[in-house]
This record gives structure tokens, C-alpha cells and sequence, in this order.
């Protein structure tokens, strides 16, 4: 999977699978993210991605895991501006999403579009649910999934979360073509 496009005129935006190559494009992008951003994201104070994190980042195992980015060329480099992914337990279908879109592309319909694209991925690898946890606080965020069809619960064990989910569709629905000559 790979799709190229342009978001209002803007340069050209290509979503593709993360590659272990990715790791230095991988590491600046979450180092440039702002404070709010991470926190938003990770749930928690980090700085930057350790060594072993990028290597677990950019080397998702397929089916239950898989990474989507977002990338343009600046200056002759390919630059990362955003990434989502989902991660399952080994032969589970419920499947944890996550999504960062660097700060000076938020609210151009970037993430809604990753969202998407992630979710047609997913349910193509054969998961039927995605979930996660975001801030309450984090009205960006809660408005793209409660648009994208997710529905936003308490979070019991964290009152400062919301617990989001959806159900994926089937894969290949079966047409029911019976009488068919
Ligand atoms: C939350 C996030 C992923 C949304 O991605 P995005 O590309 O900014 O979202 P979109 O542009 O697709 O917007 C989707 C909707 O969310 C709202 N929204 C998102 N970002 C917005 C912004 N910066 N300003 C205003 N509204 C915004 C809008 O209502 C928009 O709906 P619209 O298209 O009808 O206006 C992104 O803002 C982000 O990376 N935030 C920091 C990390 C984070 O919160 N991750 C989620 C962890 S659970």
C-alpha cells in the first residue's frame, strides 16, 4: 500500500508502510514534536524515542502489527510528518491504535485521511477491533475518532482517559449470489 497526494494544494504527501530504514526519519520527527503533541501521544513525558523503541517502531510484525507514515521530500530528504499504527496480541483481532501527526500539519485532515488508511490496512490483515485510550483533554483528538465513527467511554481505571473502539468490517464480505446461473 502506498498513496500519494496533496492535502489543499499543498507539496505531496505519501502514506506507506514504515521500513527498518526508517529509524533516523522516525526519531526526528517524534524529536520534533512539541511538548503537547508527545504528551497527547505517548501519555506521558517522553523526549525522544530510545534506540530500542525506534527499532520496535520501525520494524512492526505482521499481522498483528503494522505502522503507516506519512512522509514529503524537504530540501532533497524525505521528512516524516506523521504515523499510525495499531499493535495486537499474537493471534488476537482487537487491535491498540496510535496516531501522531507532527504539529505544523494538525487540523488539515491529515490524521482523519492516516486513520483510514489504517483501518483499511488492519482489517485487511484480518482485525476485526480497534481501541485505545486518549486524554480527555484532547478535543482534537476525540472529535477526529468520534467523526471517524469510534465510540468514546469512561475509562475506569484512569479517570483522566477516555476508552475509544469500533468495529472493523469484514475483510471480504461474501456475496450471497445463490440462483446465480
Ligand atoms: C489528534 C490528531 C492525530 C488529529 O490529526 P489531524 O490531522 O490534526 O486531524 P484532522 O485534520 O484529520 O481533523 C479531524 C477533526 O478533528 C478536529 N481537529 C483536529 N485537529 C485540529 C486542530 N488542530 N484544530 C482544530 N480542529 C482540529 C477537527 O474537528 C477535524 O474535523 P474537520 O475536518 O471537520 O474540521 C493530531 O492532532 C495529533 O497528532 N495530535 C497530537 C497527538 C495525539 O493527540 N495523538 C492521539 C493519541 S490518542
Amino acid at each position: 500500500m502506498h498513496t500519494v497526494f496533496r492535502l489543499n494544494n499543498g507539496p505531496e504527501i505519501t502514506i506507506r508502510p514504515i521500513r527498518p530504514d526508517d529509524a533516523g526519519i522516525e526519531g526526528d520527527f517524534v524529536r520534533d514534536l512539541s511538548p503537547e503533541s508527545r504528551r497527547n501521544r505517548f501519555l506521558a513525558a517522553v523526549r525522544e524515542l530510545t534506540p530500542r523503541a525506534i527499532e520496535r517502531f520501525t520494524r512492526p510484525e505482521y499481522p498483528h502489527e503494522q505502522a503507516l507514515i506519512a512522509t514529503l521530500q524537504e530540501g532533497g530528504a524525505e521528512r516524516e510528518v506523521g504515523v499510525a499504527r495499531y499493535a495486537a496480541e499474537k493471534g488476537k483481532t482487537n487491535a491498540e491504535f496510535a496516531i501522531v501527526i507532527a504539529d505544523a500539519w494538525q487540523g488539515k485532515g491529515l490524521g482523519t485521511r492516516m486513520m483510514r488508511e489504517l483501518f483499511d490496512a488492519a482489517t485487511q490483515a484480518g482485525m476485526r477491533h480497534m481501541e485505545g485510550v486518549v486524554l480527555q483533554g484532547n478535543r482534537n483528538m476525540l472529535q477526529m475518532v468520534r467523526d471517524l465513527g469510534f465510540r468514546v467511554e469512561a475509562y475506569p481505571p484512569d479517570p483522566e482517559l477516555f476508552y475509544v473502539h469500533i468495529d472493523l468490517p469484514l475483510p471480504y464480505a461474501p456475496t450471497n449470489r445463490t440462483g446465480d446461473s
